[in-house]
């Protein structure tokens, strides 16, 4: 089947998808172009800071942020990896689009430096020491398959529980 890019919604937290391991995107097409177009806006309409393709059910490695929500600090990052994470960490309150009503204290390190390719297929690169940088963590996360609720204390796994079994419960 065809992909549409307008077609593309976010997929919500116990979807499959949501667990797949992203691969390299290896043109930077017209179609990556749309799909990243599309992203922007799924995130903005949400509203949050950032989207990753898995939870739109795509395999590929890109995902959409923009810290500020201003329109002109919209950003697309493709094949990104991440390195220099710095030894200090922060414990700060996220979310996730695919999650909702879940809110949890992740432990990261605060800074850390992302390569990748625009969408132009230039090479990139950004240090970040503030939200940025929590927001590419959480997105390469899902990348990978990872999600909040693998990473989170115990204490907000019991904080959470009633809103992760209504979402469980909801596709049964
Ligand atoms: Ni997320």
């Amino acid at each position: 089947m065809a992909l549409v890019p307008s077609k593309l919604t976010i997929l919500q937290y116990p979807h499959s998808k949501l667990r797949i391991r992203a691969r390299p995107i290896e043109e930077t097409t017209d179609l990556v172009r749309q799909v990243a177009a599309r992203m922007l806006k799924l995130m903005h309409e949400a509203p949050g800071v950032g989207l990753a393709c898995p939870q739109v059910g795509l395999p590929w490695r890109m995902f959409v942020a923009n810290p500020s929500q201003q329109p002109d600090d919209d950003w697309v990052f493709i094949n990104p990896v991440l390195s220099n994470h710095s030894q200090q960490t922060g414990d700060r309150d996220e979310g996730c689009l695919s999650i909702p009503g879940v809110i949890a204290e992740i432990r990261r390190p605060l800074g850390v430096t992302v390569s990748a390719l625009d969408l132009q297929g230039n090479p990139i690169e950004q240090v970040s020491d503030e939200l940025s940088a929590r927001i590419w963590q959480h997105e390469c996360d899902h990348l990978d398959g990872t999600l909040i609720i693998d990473r989170m204390t115990k204490a907000d796994r019991l904080a959470n529980k009633r809103a992760i079994r209504d979402l469980e419960a909801a596709v049964r």
